[in-house]
């Protein structure tokens, strides 16, 4: 036979999403239907089967819980079976650091005969969410999974999104995938037994998402600033919603969903936030992390002339006020040895190596307004850790005025 021309074939595959994130309370009160119509069949009349996975601090602080999940499905014995009790992880970043956990949900999966028509429930922290999403998203390629995140973090930004992970080599998320979720259900009645750090981390990543995107929420962040930092219930469920929201919009409508590209606008403050998590074994938490890091790159905005002095101090004035830190004395410890795998800067390095493709970090031009560069100037920057350390330090509002215009008349100094 005569050879032919075998001309590439160029394969092209859309594949869409849906997912609702749904609000209510009290979601395994027996007569709450939310989570029995999510865990649906997909051959109708077929009894479902279900894992369901549960943080142990969630267990701990809400004693009835274990008891509650197993009665809602015995009551729903005509369609829905769990293959065995709630399978409790510990929370917190242990869970995605020993990767025992994700083989126990994996065993359970198997023993229990799982398919990929049924359901795994996770009830957590975003790290118990992170951890069981990829247990779920790699046994048979991807069972349903259905996330109830219980902290404010996990409900406005972690658990709403598309990606999963576990850390390994000491890196956070280097293990992982983007897979949607089938369904995300809030409910505000776990946020009553979360500790006061959990209910303020959370709020950092509403700065964020607000700084990035809407100045209102920003205005609104500012306005009820004492009520969030006094667990005002009404207030705290309006910014889940509206930071939820903001995130899921900027999925779907961004055009890279699944990260392709090297931009991540949605990681503001992020590189030396998993850097700074690391380099103190977790000690602070994520959203705490994450407001030190965006004190840190909007110091940087300002002290490069981009961000004015004003909106600069808005910004920290507001994680301030709501109980947020700025300053982590680790940052600039860390620069004693600027080789080491430990030093911040290295947070950099190791941002562009998770993202791959070129160094794109997002700073602000102003409130709303986020820009990206993608060369950071190390010396300027570690003039933002001083300057932010000095203004932490600050105990009045009288003393951080005058830091800040001794900082300005010292770099004016300078430039003459
Ligand atoms: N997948 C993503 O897109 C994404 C995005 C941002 C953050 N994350 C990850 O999320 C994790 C942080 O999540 P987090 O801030 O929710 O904290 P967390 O999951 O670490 O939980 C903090 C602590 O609160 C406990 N807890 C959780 N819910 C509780 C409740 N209702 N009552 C009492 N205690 C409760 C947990 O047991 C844990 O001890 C990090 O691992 C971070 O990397 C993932
Ligand atoms: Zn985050």
């Amino acid at each position: 036979m005569e050879q032919r021309a075998l001309e590439p074939i160029q394969q092209v595959v859309d594949v869409s999403y849906r997912y609702t994130v749904s609000f209510t309370t009290n979601l395994f009160s027996l007569d709450n239907s939310v989570l029995a119509e999510t865990c649906v069949p997909s051959v109708s009349g077929r009894i479902v089967k279900i894992l369901v996975v549960v943080d142990a601090g969630v267990s701990a602080a809400n004693p009835t819980l274990l008891g509650d999940i197993d009665r809602y499905f015995s009551r729903r014995s005509a369609t829905h079976r769990l293959v065995r009790e709630p399978l409790v992880v510990p929370g917190g970043e242990i869970v995605k650091n020993d990767h025992q956990y994700v083989s126990q949900i994996q065993s359970a999966i198997n023993e229990g005969g799982i398919d990929r028509h049924e359901y795994v429930v996770v009830v957590g922290g975003g790290a118990v969410l992170d951890m069981a999403g990829f247990a779920a998203a790699t046994a048979h390629r991807g069972i349903r999974l259905v996330r109830v995140p219980t902290t404010v973090l996990s409900q406005n930004d972690s658990g709403v999104g598309v990606k999963n992970g576990v850390n390994e080599f000491g890196k956070k998320n280097f293990l992982g995938s983007f897979s949607p979720p089938v369904a995300v259900i809030n409910d505000f009645a776990f946020l009553e037994k979360i500790s006061d750090r959990d209910w303020r981390g959370g709020i950092a990543e509403a700065v964020k998402v607000a700084l990035l995107k809407d100045v209102t929420f920003f205005e609104f962040l500012e306005t009820h600033a004492d009520d969030l930092r006094n667990r005002d219930e009404a207030a705290m469920r309006w910014l889940i919603y509206r930071c939820a929201q903001l995130h899921l919009n900027h999925i779907a409508t961004s055009g890279d969903p699944f990260e392709f590209g090297s931009s991540r606008p949605l990681d503001f403050g992020h590189w030396s936030a998993h850097k700074l998590e690391q380099i103190t074994n977790y000690a602070w938490r994520h959203g705490e992390a994450v407001a030190i890091g965006i004190s840190l790159d909007s110091t940087y905005s300002y002290l490069t002339g981009r961000l004015s002095e004003a909106e600069w101090r808005r910004i920290i004035t507001v994680f301030q006020a709501v109980g947020l830190p700025i300053y982590a004395p680790e940052l600039e410890s860390s620069l004693a040895d600027r080789t080491s795998p430990l030093c911040i800067l290295q947070g950099l390095n190791e941002f562009r190596e998770h993202l791959g493709g070129e160094l794109t970090i997002m700073l602000l031009n102003g409130i709303g307004q986020g820009f990206e560069v993608h060369e950071i100037d190390e010396s300027l920057m570690i003039e933002a850790m001083a300057l932010l350390r000095r203004l932490n330090n600050a105990e009045s509002l009288e003393e951080a005025n005058v830091i800040v215009r001794k900082h300005v008349s010292t770099v004016s100094a300078t430039a003459d």
